[in-house]
């Protein structure tokens, strides 16, 4: 009588259980669909914002294959929080629910399902620490498998002309076989897991009936206790397997968030705290290094080796010297980009540390080394930086440059689309849009490393004298190898081994760089 009506009352509450899991199944699917995209354009923008917030070295450290390759387990974890957690929660609190009724309603069966869950942690606990090995290795080969796909793509034009397209598919297949071979140890090791698991999960059922049926036929309990209990420790029992095996993988995301996080928080570009305002200060473009020493690890020699140099402002000053030898670093410091490990950068007599970082760039247009353009545009490129840059300016500045006939002859001139990192333009045409974009802003400093090299003679001889007649009030820093460029400007810094050999005028520089490339050939034999 009493089983029945226990029975009774279960079913009812079952039958209302089964209702209540429809309705919310249905929620989460919409609950994890809203909050997924919320947080997807939330967490994004903040991992965006906080990326592009951190000091260029970082950049250099981070190849950008294993940045992406954690930015999409972050995205693994975006799905797994609002899709399975929320679900596995309420599951828990039940869990804990029917094991109170099973234990109200029989002590030593309650005891028997019980028993299982430590069993359940054990075996995760074992299956993640087989499985983590794998997929350390997993993830890195994934990574290298991306570098070799990115290098060869961004490298295209040397891949196919020299033909080392077999080379590159060999690298490729080492990673590829090994993020195979790790994703499937992987793989077997957790099915493994889960069917070890759900093999308990059965055998604590078949326990159960043999210790209740036990006490039936001892009169201890009613079958439709024994019945009850069944059905309360199966309910238990399924999604307390499904915890334990989740939680493993809330780890490994937990990690790759920690990861993400530690990049992130390496601390981006402080603005620097200020005692006055800058926001009215007008720079006039002095910069003075003052016993600076720079390297990029520890155990690098100094990239630049105590150097202190004077830059007068309104000057066009040259810095030459053999590859190697810091000049582009050098412009890096001046630029702010890096900052030094001993010594001072000043611009005006302020410390450029004690500048914020946004405020001198705005003031300060870097034409680096190695070329940098965008999709878009070729005005959108020369623009670029420069807000509510008006389409005169524009044209001005490529007109000053020497890029406007040629720009003029495109069938849709400035309007013409560039691709990926600029592609469609000669070497020299993105130097000299590089160029361009840096005056459009009109910086107090312009800082040009071997901007010019792709020119021919006479091109960039113009250019270097338009930058002169126009120098007025501003201070231009070349950087160049060529004596014809370096006799034309005001002043010249000869930089070897990171340290400064001589700074004078053209003349004595030209000659001193002269006699110490002759003495570099005599002892190269
Ligand atoms: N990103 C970098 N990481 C490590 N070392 C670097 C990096 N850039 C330059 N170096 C080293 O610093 C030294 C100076 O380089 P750089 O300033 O680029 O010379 P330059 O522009 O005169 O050719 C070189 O020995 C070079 O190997
Ligand atoms: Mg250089």
């Amino acid at each position: 009588e009493g089983g029945l009506a226990t029975l009774d009352v279960l079913v009812i509450g079952m039958l209302s259980l089964v209702a209540f899991e429809l309705v919310l199944r249905a929620l989460r699917g919409y609950v994890a669909s809203y909050t997924g995209a919320r947080l997807d354009a939330a967490v994004g923008r903040e991992v965006l914002e906080r990326l592009l917030r951190l000091p260029y070295r970082s950049f250099e450290r981070m190849p950008a294959a294993r940045l992406l390759e954690r930015l999409r387990q972050l995205d693994q974890l975006r799905s797994f929080l609002t899709g399975n957690l929320p679900l596995f929660l309420v599951d828990l609190a039940f869990v804990g629910l029917f094991l109170g009724a099973l234990f109200l309603l029989n002590g030593t069966l309650g005891l028997v399902t019980l028993a299982a869950l430590p069993l359940f942690a054990l075996l995760s606990w074992l299956g993640h620490r087989r499985q983590a090995r794998h997929l350390l290795l997993h993830r890195r080969r994934v990574v290298d498998k991306n570098t070799t796909v990115w290098e060869a793509v961004a490298n295209a034009l040397t891949v196919k002309a020299l033909g080392i397209e077999p080379e590159i598919e060999r690298r490729f297949r080492a990673p590829l076989y090994e993020t195979a071979w790790s994703g499937l140890r992987a793989g077997t090791t957790a099915q493994l897991t889960a069917s070890l698991a759900q093999a308990l999960q059965h055998l604590t059922a078949v326990l159960l009936v043999y210790f209740g049926a036990r006490m039936v036929i001892a009169g201890e309990l009613s079958i439709g206790g024994l019945v009850a209990a069944s059905i309360l420790a199966a309910r238990a029992l399924a999604p307390a397997r499904q915890l334990f095996f989740a939680w493993p993988q809330l780890q490994q995301m937990r990690e790759a968030w920690g990861r993400v996080d530690a990049l992130l928080r390496e601390g981006g570009e402080a603005e620097p705290r200020l005692e006055r305002n800058v926001e009215g200060l007008r720079l006039q473009g002095h910069l003075r290094l003052e016993g600076v020493t720079f390297r990029y690890g520890e155990d690098r020699p100094p990239a630049i080796d105590d150097v202190t140099l004077d830059i007068e402002a309104g000057r066009l000053f040259a810095l030459a010297g053999p590859p190697g030898s810091g000049k582009s670093t050098l412009a890096r410091l001046l630029a702010g980009l890096v900052t030094p490990e001993k010594g001072r950068v000043l611009v005006d007599g302020h410390d450029l540390a004690q500048l914020p970082p946004s405020f001198y760039r705005r003031q300060i247009g870097v034409v680096p080394q190695e070329l940098q353009l965008f999709s878009g545009t070729i005005a959108e490129n020369i623009a670029l930086g420069s807000e509510h840059c008006p389409h005169a300016r524009v044209v001005a500045a490529a007109r000053f440059v020497g890029l406007h006939e040629f720009v003029q002859r495109l069938p849709e001139g400035y309007e013409t689309r560039l691709g990926e990192r600029g592609a469609g333009l000669s070497a020299g045409q993105k130097q000299l849009v590089c160029i361009a974009r840096a005056l459009v802003r009109n910086p107090r400093i312009l800082l040009l490393d071997e901007a010019t090299s792709a020119l021919d003679q006479e091109t960039e001889r113009l250019l270097v004298h338009n930058l002169k007649r126009a120098a007025s009030g501003r201070t231009v820093i070349l950087i160049t190898h060529r004596p014809q460029l370096l006799a034309m400007c005001d002043r010249v810094a000869v930089l070897g081994e990171g340290r400064l050999v001589g700074v004078g005028s053209p003349a004595t520089m030209i000659e001193l760089l002269e006699r110490r490339r002759a003495a570099q050939l005599h002892a190269a034999g």
